[in-house]
């Protein structure tokens, strides 16, 4: 078994303060692995956001730990946690958060730029980044000029830039229509297949079950579920009485309305 690309151990956190202190992880472990696309549901509140911060080393854990690269983060500074981020991970959120006075290029050219690349081999990157997404005709656009799907995809061409190990996406098509969220979805599964890196998507959406390897269940903090594979995901419809939407998917073959 290879490493995996990232893994979260037995991790408890514990979010607010006093009377309004919350558990949002009650000992969680999760490992991401390389050529694969984790799916990770549950309802709103369960604790989704707070385990994809903590293995991207956004947070750190209350109790329990991560390991990133191989090596665990326990006792690793604030500054040396942020090199780690910087050169492991790549982050997708619902609201896109690009620049909104930066063109596409130079939204994806920045995630290079704090990692230090500003050399001329940077630009060919931010290149090669876009054309990825489908986007190089739309190096020069700025945000406000492309549509939700656009500046999604350019979040995508940012958070791969760097060749991040482990891509994590929070909602990454809960502000799209059916056929943005495919295409962007289409692009997770892809940016999936390489060995070398590990895609984690939280998602709500059941019609995004198609396009994962694994599906995670999370409810009150606690992973109470999971599925792998075609077999598993069709448990999962079957579960949670979402045929109708499934069957629909399936006859329009990849576009939603
Ligand atoms: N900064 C914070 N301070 C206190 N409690 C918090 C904080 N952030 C999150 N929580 C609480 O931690 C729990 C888990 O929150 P989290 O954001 O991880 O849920 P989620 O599954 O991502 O939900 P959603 O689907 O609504 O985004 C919730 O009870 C939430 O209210
Ligand atoms: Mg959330």
């Amino acid at each position: 078994m290879t490493e995996p690309i990232v893994e979260a151990l037995d991790v408890v956190k514990l979010l607010g303060k006093g009377a309004a202190q919350v558990q949002a992880l009650k000992g969680v472990s999760l490992a991401l692995n390389g050529g694969e696309l984790t799916l990770l549901m549950g309802p709103s509140g369960s604790g989704k956001t707070t385990l994809l911060s903590i293995l991207g080393c956004m947070l750190t854990p209350t109790r329990g730990s991560v390991r990133m690269g191989g090596r665990s983060t326990e006792g690793v500074g604030p500054e040396e946690l942020a090199k780690l981020r910087r050169e492991h991970v790549g982050f997708v959120f619902q609201s896109y958060h690009l620049f909104p006075t930066l063109t596409a290029a130079d939204n994806v050219r920045l995630a290079l730029d704090v990692r230090g690349d500003n050399s001329a081999r940077a630009i060919a990157k931010t290149k090669d980044a876009l054309a990825i997404v489908g986007l190089a005709h739309k190096a020069e656009a700025f945000p406000l000029e492309l549509s939700g799907g656009e500046q999604q995809r350019v979040a995508i061409a940012r958070a791969i830039v760097g060749q991040p190990s482990a891509v994590l996406a929070d909602e990454p098509t809960a502000s799209l229509d059916g056929e943005n969220g495919n295409a962007v979805m289409t692009l997770l599964a892809e940016i999936a297949k390489d060995r070398s890196r590990g895609v984690l998507v939280v998602a709500h959406d059941p019609r995004i079950l198609r396009f994962a390897d694994r599906v995670v269940h999370i409810e009150d903090g606690s992973i109470v579920r999971e599925e792998r594979g075609g077999a598993a995901v069709k448990a999962v419809k079957k579960d949670e009485g979402d045929c109708a939407i499934h069957d629909h998917a399936e006859k329009h073959d990849g576009v939603q309305e």
